[in-house]
């Protein structure tokens, strides 16, 4: 199988492109970096961090300076298809600074000495509104990939969203006891697989399957390396919920409409959330089709470059759906302030991708874990300053604007 979250252009025109936009890019990468990045690992007051970031999880003040350990670690390639989005990158550094425009409007004396952050979703009850996107190809960032991640997810109860496209399956990792733990599907258009897919999902115990619906085809990323193919064809990396399906010959499926809910619910049993949504017209389409759930995406700025960020799409998704089901948002979380933003603004739960994936890169299980702690605590800390103590009260009158 091709993949997915890797580039497959292996256009002349482009590659000549890409080596004259070679300086720009480096120059992009490394303001990135410095600009967005680091402004979270630098705004760490006496904490000494060499340029490689803190030296043990622990250490790490916040998500920003995991990023650092984990781009020291990190092989380029693997760094570059972690950190790369859509053409110029605007999307995925939007995602971000639309947060910072966000005023929080705090209440003062209300008893916030008991705090309590956990959220239902599907009748099951979450000890955090914080879980984990689906990010494939995790034997990049460490050597047990996703089992890693679930085992520190696990240890913290935080809910899981495996991809489809994870090195290993639905079933190693969900027997590290993640839960809820969630499945990813990437349709391939031979249908046949795909109901595989969900089977192999269902068996392992997952209730939700999350239909990425941004990826009709690849978002251009420029900076995003071919070796990555190459590992996939030698067979470096394995695709552990495909085993045994032969050859996949359609990494996306171009012709997927809205009748894949029907389908899905047709194949399977568990609840259909759509992921990517980002438009009050698809939030009422989702709605009037029986979709059960929303995550409000641009995975991560890398799909299309849009210019907008996610909490900028948020409120006109919650207003079209206007309770029927659950809307989370990821793309852009490194804060717990972030978090109680988009919660504010109507998301029922957030999604993280990038942060885990730098504790993981930089420190394995306990890198996830800090990272999971930090969002944790930086989430209560700012309930406690707004004078909020129940996720379902913070709403609108919270934030500005
Ligand atoms: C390296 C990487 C791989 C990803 N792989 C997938 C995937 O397999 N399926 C999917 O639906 N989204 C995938 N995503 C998108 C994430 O699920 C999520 O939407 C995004 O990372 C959120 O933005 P953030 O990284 O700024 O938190 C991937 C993102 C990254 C960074």
């Amino acid at each position: 199988m091709t993949h997915l979250d890797r580039s497959s252009d292996t256009d002349t025109t482009a590659a000549a492109h890409r080596a004259s936009d070679a300086a720009a890019l480096a120059r992009r990468d490394f303001l990135t970096w410095v600009g967005a990045s680091s402004l979270l690992a630098l705004a760490a007051p006496g904490c000494a961090l060499g340029p490689s970031g803190p030296r043990r999880a622990a250490d790490a003040m916040n998500v920003g300076q995991l990023e650092l350990a984990a781009r020291a670690k990190l092989d380029h390639d693997a760094w570059l298809y972690l950190a790369g989005g859509a053409d110029d990158e605007r999307t995925v550094a939007r995602n971000v600074e639309a947060f910072r425009e966000i005023g929080i409007r705090a209440r003062r004396l209300v008893d916030v000495s008991s705090v309590d952050t956990s959220v239902e979703l599907f009748g099951v009850t979450h000890r955090t509104p914080i879980l984990l996107c689906p990010v494939g190809f995790q034997q990049l960032f460490h050597r047990e990939a996703e089992v890693v991640s679930a085992r520190a997810a696990a240890a913290r109860r935080h809910g899981m969203i495996l991809s489809s496209v994870s090195n290993r399956s639905v079933g190693e990792v969900a027997r590290t006891g993640v839960s809820p733990l969630w499945f990813q599907l990437y349709p391939t258009t031979d249908r046949r697989i795909t109901q595989g897919l969900l089977q192999r999902a269902e068996d392992a115990g997952c209730e939700v399957v999350v239909l990425t619906v941004d990826a009709p085809v690849l978002g251009n990323r420029e900076r995003q390396h071919t070796k990555l193919a190459d590992m996939l064809a030698m067979g470096d990396l394995p695709l552990g919920n495909y085993e045994g399906f032969g050859e996949i010959e359609n990494e996306f499926d171009p012709t997927m409409t809205w009748d894949m809910v029907d389908w899905l619910h047709d194949h399977c049993d568990m609840r259909v959330v759509l992921k990517g949504v980002v438009t009050a017209e698809d939030a009422e389409l989702a709605v009037a089709r029986g979709a059960d759930g929303l995550v409000v995406s641009n995975h991560g700025g890398r799909q299309e470059e849009s210019d907008r960020a996610t909490i900028e799409c948020l409120p006109e998704v919650v207003a079209a759906v206007d309770g029927a089901m659950p809307v989370l948002l990821d793309s852009g979380v490194r804060r717990g302030t972030d978090i109680f933003k988009a919660l504010a603004l109507g998301a029922d739960a957030v999604c993280v991708g990038r942060p885990y994936i730098w504790g993981l890169a930089g420190f394995g299980q306990p890198g996830v874990e800090h990272a999971l702690d930090l969002l944790d605590a930086e989430l209560v800390r700012i309930m406690r300053l707004a004078g909020v103590t129940r996720i379902a009260d913070i709403d609108a009158g919270f934030v500005t604007g």
